[in-house]
This record gives C-alpha cells, structure tokens and sequence, in this order.
C-alpha cells in the first residue's frame, strides 16, 4: 500500500469512530479563513496522525505554512510520505514540557488539535493548554475537538476490533512494520489510556493566559470543539 492508501485507510476508520468528523474539520478551516488578515495562515495541527486536518486545509488554502506534531513513529512515516513537502511534520512528545522547543515558528494562527489529547492526564493537559494557547499569534485562536460529553463521561465508542486489525496490518508492512515496533517502545502502555473530561472542564482549563472567552463552538453527540482567541 502506498502512504496515501495508509492514510485514507486511516481516516475511513477515524470517520466511523467520529461521527461529524468532516464537518468538525470544516469548521476549524471556516473558522482560520474567516480570521485571515492577508498573510499566508500559520497553522499547527498537535497530535496530527496521518494529517487529515492539513491536508484538508491545505485544498482549501494551499499558502498555509503547516506544522504536524506528533510523537507516533507510523503516523510520522504516513505523514511525511503522503502530505506535500511543504508541510513541517515534527516528530515531538506532547507529554514533554519542552515539546514545543522542536518547532519550527515560534507563533501560529491557529493551533488545532483533532481527537489527540485524550492520552494525557489532567494535569498534563492543564499545562499543554497554556503552552498552546502560548503559541497563538495575535488574532489567532486554540481549538481542541474531541470526545467531550456535556455532562458525565461516558464510555468510549472506540471499535477495538477495527483498530486492532488496522494495527496489524501495519505492523505486517514491509516499510511501516519497523515504525510499529518503534512505536510501542515510546508509548508503552499509555497508547490505549483515554480521559474524556466534559466540555466544561476543557473551558476552564482554557480560560485565563493570552487566550479570552472559551467556549463549545460545535458539537455532535459527545464531540464538541472548545475554541479559544488571542485578541488583536
Ligand atoms: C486518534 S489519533 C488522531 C490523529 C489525527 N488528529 C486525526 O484526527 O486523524 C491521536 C493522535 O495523537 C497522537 N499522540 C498521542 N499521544 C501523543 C503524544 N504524547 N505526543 C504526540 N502525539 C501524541 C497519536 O500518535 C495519534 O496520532
């Protein structure tokens, strides 16, 4: 298979787990189009897989300076062979508080993240979230669309079945085979720890730093996006 058919394979499977997924990926691009002042968007998608988000972005703004972050050695090798040259793919822990030392702009328009930071901890999250919302340029924006349940948490969705047959099938490729073994050694046994917080608790862990007024800007069943601004 080539890393295009790697990555819509991916996205297939991502798209029966996240209903309105499209549609979320279409608002965080709405969202960086209607806040365009002239320059070129800069644009940095955190735990970016395969990079679903900048390859959509980039059909619909093909001058968007893009960074992919993301520690996943496979989702890397994907990444890297299937996204234009022109897209910056970091491979960086998000779980390191230095993470954000390997990137190649010091400031961003829009820093997104879809479905990637349910694997960390509270705290770690609490902390990830200033440093990003850190990282927006003025008159930029933070969004994070996840699983986040209006109230309680409620149990995962997650077909195990399906992943795991993708896992194997990537584990049994000649090239993705090694990046797979690659990738158990950096994750351990957090690659299947999830924490689904309600939405509230993303906004207030939001609130407060250079960003103003967070709040769900869209939501589908369990999944909302929280967005928050840099003012002008
Ligand atoms: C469910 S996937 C979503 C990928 C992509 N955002 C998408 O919507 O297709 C979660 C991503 O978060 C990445 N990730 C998880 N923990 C990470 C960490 N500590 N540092 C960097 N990336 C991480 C995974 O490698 C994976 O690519």
């Amino acid at each position: 298979m080539t890393a295009g058919d790697w990555s819509e394979s991916w996205d297939r499977l991502m798209a029966s787990y996240q209903p309105g997924r499209e549609q979320a990926i279409e608002r965080m691009i709405d969202l960086i189009v209607a806040r365009r002042d002239g320059r070129a968007p800069r644009v940095l998608d955190v735990g970016g897989g395969t990079g679903t988000l900048c390859s959509r972005l980039l059909t619909r703004i093909p001058e968007a300076e893009v960074t992919l972050v993301d520690l996943d050695p496979v989702m890397l090798a994907i990444a890297g062979a299937s996204l234009p040259s022109s897209v910056r793919v970091v491979g960086a822990d998000l779980r390191d508080p230095g993470w954000a030392g390997l990137l190649p702009y010091g400031g961003y328009d829009a820093v997104l993240a879809i479905m990637a930071l349910h694997y960390l901890p509270p705290d770690r999250l609490t902390a990830l979230y200033a440093e990003l919302a850190g990282l927006v340029r003025a008159g930029g924006f933070v969004a994070n669309v996840d699983d986040m349940p209006e109230a309680e948490a409620v149990a995962s969705a997650s077909d195990d079945g399906s992943w795991g047959a993708w896992w194997d099938r990537a584990a049994a490729d000649p090239v993705l085979g090694p990046a797979v073994v690659e990738r158990a050694r950096l994750f351990g046994d957090s690659s299947s720890a999830e924490w689904h917080p309600p939405a509230a608790w993303h906004v207030r862990a939001l609130a407060g730093g250079p960003v103003v007024e967070p709040a769900v800007t869209w939501r589908n069943g369990a999944q909302a996006a929280v967005v928050a601004f840099r003012p002008r």
